[in-house]
């Protein structure tokens, strides 16, 4: 049977509608919600990451303060520009788009930000109340995919969950969400002993790599769920880290690349961001 094909435009454009709401509710008590985005040096890929959420800001109401800095600057005017956004009340989130260039310390500067403004949920405060369950700004890869989950119907509880990667960013993460929606949960990574067999545990597969096409159907157990976060430039264009056709064919449900856990990632930036204005704002 052909595989659903989960439609993360689409999730996003509801995820995006719900947050315009949200945000004129915030309007009407007076409160306008922002998201300061710091960019670092001209990395042509984290130029546009920055453009666009620069539109998704504008699309849903949010006010964005960007700053563009050089990429010769020093760790301590970074450092003095996240303190200037955390003492705002005009900005309820604050994200430094990664990768930093070579020579400044991401892990100080993302342990500066407040952890109420934390909207990447890359800080220690917000990875550990995550691991405690308690109620936090999640990363919004991870949180995306779990919003697609949810849009499609797709409950974890009980099943066996195999997320292959470990970053902070994506697959750490992602494990920790899934086990919170009570799933059986695996991490795999590069030392893993005979990955395939592994994965063909999984009654939802989440591809975390960072590899083109690496998981094909040697990887997949018929019927799974196959969430691929993968994003690959090759020559003839973006691709997963999953061989989609090659997949597609046994896979119950799965996400294309691109259009699937892409747009989520920044739908639920402006989702964190409107959260952290409403947390203040209460
Ligand atoms: N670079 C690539 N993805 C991300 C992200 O989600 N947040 C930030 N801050 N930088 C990134």
């Amino acid at each position: 049977m052909a595989p659903v094909i989960i439609d993360g435009k689409k999730v996003a454009t509801d995820v995006k509608a719900r947050v315009a709401q949200r945000v004129a509710a915030l309007e009407a008590r007076g409160v306008k919600p922002g998201l300061a985005v710091i960019l670092v040096g001209d990395d042509p890929a984290s130029r546009s990451y920055v453009e666009m959420k620069e539109r998704d800001c504008s699309e849903v109401g949010i006010r964005s303060f960007d700053v563009r800095l050089p990429e010769g600057t020093a760790q301590g005017d970074l450092d003095a520009l996240v303190e200037q956004f955390n003492a705002d009340p005009a900005v309820h989130g604050i994200l430094v788009q990664l990768p930093l260039p070579s020579g400044l310390d991401a892990e100080r500067v993302i342990a500066r930000i407040a952890p109420e403004k934390d909207v990447d949920g890359f800080h220690p405060a917000s990875i550990g109340r995550l691991v405690r369950g308690l109620p936090a700004l999640h990363a919004c890869t991870p949180e995306g995919v779990m919003e697609l989950l949810r849009a499609y119907g797709i409950d974890p509880k009980g099943k066996r969950a195999v997320v292959v990667g470990r970053s902070v960013i994506v697959g750490k993460p992602m494990a920790l969400l899934l086990l919170q929606a009570d799933a059986t949960v695996t991490v795999c990574h590069s030392k893993t002993e005979d990955l395939p067999a592994v994965c063909r545990e999984a009654d939802i597969l989440v591809a975390a790599i960072g590899r083109a096409r690496m998981i094909d159907e040697r990887y997949v157990k018929p019927g799974a769920v196959v969430i691929d976060v993968g994003i690959n430039r090759v020559e003839s264009g973006l691709v997963g880290d999953v061989d989609f056709d090659a997949v597609a064919p046994i896979a119950s449900a799965i996400t294309p690349v691109p259009g699937g856990v892409g747009p989520m990632t920044r739908a639920m930036l402006m989702a964190n961001t409107v959260a952290a204005a409403e947390e203040v704002s209460r």
